[in-house]
């Protein structure tokens, strides 16, 4: 049996976890969950990092002891792995006695393999990184470059690692191993880095008491990064060569942000190798997350209402949104109105409209899960596109991209609704052509557990809920094509990602002095002259580009094709509409209204859509040439 062994950075419990450890955790998850789908034994770890001066302050601050500070914060992670759905096997604290005995272990082989050395050490140190800075890394204000707080002078007498004596095995390791690093972005910094030099670095400090003492000389304690980083062989039973230990190590991926993946792909390596252990097999560094293009800082106020979200949207659609709408390895602003509109568009349109439907013509036609006795067009086409899902994912997957990945699985959902749309199955109601209509039924109804598989590393509770209303009382893990059984029962279908108003929730109050808002009636009784319509020139076109405006959450910059001529049109539809699901459908233009400029946009014309508490754009009932009049 394969193995597979992942595992999130050990956070600071020095406050309670934020949307940035959230976002690690959830990637780390999605692909804990995937290779148990395939079939490997997994191991997924994480966990929280003690020692840290940060928690010993914070404690301090409290009038507790650290280790009392800790057992209040740790919990605090485990309750919110719980509420996120994280199927971690272990949570692991560093303040362990399995962890102390470890990393002391750890320590020892490396100070008897001849790769640790006393000496004197001073410079900048930051209390946030715990890291020592170089002068030349610094400007004159002696600011730590990600946390932005002043950094300590510190001088003491420390215990070195050789770090050094590894640059050529590190810088030719990295070279020859292109998929050691991810994304590539990180691989070149870190190679950049490597050119410029390896120094040594400290690993003990002897003004310290809130750490794990040193082996050798309990008068210092174990530098952090040395021992955090220790956690992940620690945590398998380093300590004893456990057979949990034999069987997972080396790690297959560490994931962690792009703040840290140098302790992990050049120190921690170097480290293994002075204990000749093996490597592990992929540090992937992921950008960071932000809000209106600032770092998440408690500190400065800057917070992702992470709880808030969830309660409105549910905790799947919190986890669909951060994997779907940011690349990994980028750095990705959360907007509450993105997540709005994904929500609309891909959940509860794509979806959970999807399945509603077929769910309901179910109900109507037959008695349970219908026979395929009747194939025809397109049948095998879906089947085939199932089958290319499956490989394609597994491309994106290795390459840690979810984004694609949760793309490649909404190309199919969209191509099930596309296959109700052509066969019209809701026509072959007729003695006829009833068999067909089972059969386009079953193929649906297969493609959504299919769908449910795929979606399931993903939004577990989703994929679970689809498969309870398709009628499978056990969730069936396998992405093969026509294991549906046939003559299920199949449920009503609860919508599972019912309409959230968030007008209702999220508008201030109005203030006490303000006149309350009259609610708009349309106006339906004002006439015009049928001359008057006539000027109106309302064209089809079809959508060729969709972006979003930058700092306009409700807005979308369309490039439409009439025809005869393309145009740029700007629409306050992107709470409704992803930009790549209006690529290619036909719309309503008007063609003769006067340009307007939109936050700086031109906008040549407008798109007709339904406009209520949602916003539909209106079409054509069949697809018809471009720049056909509509009257
Ligand atoms: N304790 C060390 C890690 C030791 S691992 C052997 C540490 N802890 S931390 O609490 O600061 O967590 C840092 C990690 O949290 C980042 O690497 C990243 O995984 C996650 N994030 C923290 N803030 C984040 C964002 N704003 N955006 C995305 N991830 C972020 O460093």
């Amino acid at each position: 049996m394969s193995t597979f062994y992942v595992t999130t950075p050990i956070y600071y419990p020095n406050s309670e976890p934020h949307a940035g450890n959230a976002y690690t955790t959830i990637a780390a998850d999605v692909l804990a969950r995937y290779h148990r789908l395939k079939g490997s034994e997994v191991c997924f770890l994480t966990g929280v990092d003690e020692h840290a001066a940060n928690v010993y302050n914070a404690a301090e601050a409290e009038g507790l002891s650290p280790q009392a500070y800790c057992d209040k914060i740790a919990p605090t992670f485990v309750k919110l792995w719980e509420r996120l759905n994280i199927s971690h096997d272990i949570f692991f604290r560093t303040t362990s006695d399995l962890h102390k005995r470890g990393a002391q272990k750890f320590l020892n082989v490396l100070y008897d393999n001849g790769d640790v050395y006393k000496g004197k050490y001073e410079g900048y140190y930051c209390l946030s990184c715990e890291e020592f800075f170089s002068e030349k890394e610094l400007t004159d204000e002696k600011i730590c470059p990600t946390h932005k707080l002043p950094l300590q002078w510190l001088e003491e007498e420390n215990y070195f690692f050789r770090l050094s004596k590894y640059q050529d095995r590190l810088l030719a390791h990295i070279d020859e191993n292109p998929d050691f690093v991810y994304p590539a972005a990180r691989r070149n910094e870190l190679l950049n880095f490597l050119k410029s030099g390896l120094q040594d670095v400290s690993i003990s400090r002897a003004s310290l008491s809130w750490g794990i003492p040193f082996p050798f000389d309990p008068e210092h304690i174990i530098y952090i990064w040395i021992e955090a980083l220790s956690n992940y062989i620690t945590a398998l039973g380093y300590e004893t060569e456990s057979e949990q230990y034999q069987t997972f190590w080396p790690a297959d991926v560490h994931i962690m942000g792009k703040d840290i993946t140098r302790f992990h792909a050049l120190l921690w390596p170097a480290m293994l190798m002075a204990a000749n252990l093996p490597l592990p097999k992929h540090i992937v560094g992921h950008g960071w997350l932000t809000k209106d293009g600032e770092a998440l800082s408690k500190t400065r106020g800057i917070f992702i209402d992470m709880d808030g979200d969830i309660a409105t949207y549910g905790v799947d659609a919190f986890r669909y949104y951060l994997l779907r709408e940011f690349s990994f390895g980028n750095d990705g602003d959360y907007r509450p109105a993105r997540l709005h509109a994904r929500y609309n568009a891909d959940l509860a349109n794509d979806l959970g409209n999807l399945l509603n439907r077929v769910l309901g013509l179910v109900n109507k036609n037959f008695d349970g899960t219908p026979e395929p006795t009747t194939p025809g067009e397109f049948d095998n086409e879906i089947k085939q596109m199932a089958q290319a899902t499956v490989d394609k994912l597994d491309e994106h997957i290795k390459a840690f991209a979810f984004d694609t990945a949760l793309e490649t699985i909404w190309e199919f959902v969209r191509r099930i609704n596309r296959y109700i749309q052509q066969t019209e199955v809701w026509t072959l109601a007729k003695p006829e052509t009833k068999s067909r209509m089972g059969t386009i039924l079953y193929n649906s109804l297969e493609a959504l557990r299919f769908i449910s598989v795929l979606i399931s590393p993903f939004i577990p509770e989703t994929a679970e809920k689809i498969q309870k209303q398709i009628g499978l009382s056990e969730f069936d893990t396998v992405a093969e094509w026509g294991r549906l059984p046939v003559g299920l029962t199949v449920s009503r279908g609860e919508p599972i990602f019912p309409r959230v108003d968030t007008k209702k929730q999220k508008q201030p109050q109005p203030k006490a002095t303000a006149k309350p808002k009259q609610k708009q009636e349309p106006k339906t009784t004002e006439l015009v002259s049928f001359a008057d319509f006539q000027k109106l020139d309302l064209r089809v076109a079809r959508v060729l580009a969709a972006e979003p405006v930058e700092d306009a959450d409700r807005l979308l910059k369309l490039q439409v094709d009439l025809g005869t001529e393309k145009r740029q049109v700007v629409a306050g539809i992107a709470e409704h509409y992803t930009p790549e699901v209006l690529i290619g459908k036909q719309v309503i233009v008007v063609a003769n209204l006067e340009p307007a400029t939109i936050r700086g946009i031109e906008s040549q014309g407008m798109i007709l859509a339904g406009s209520g508490d949602s916003v539909v754009l209106a079409s054509l009932e069949e697809d018809m040439p471009l720049g056909t009049q509509v009257r």
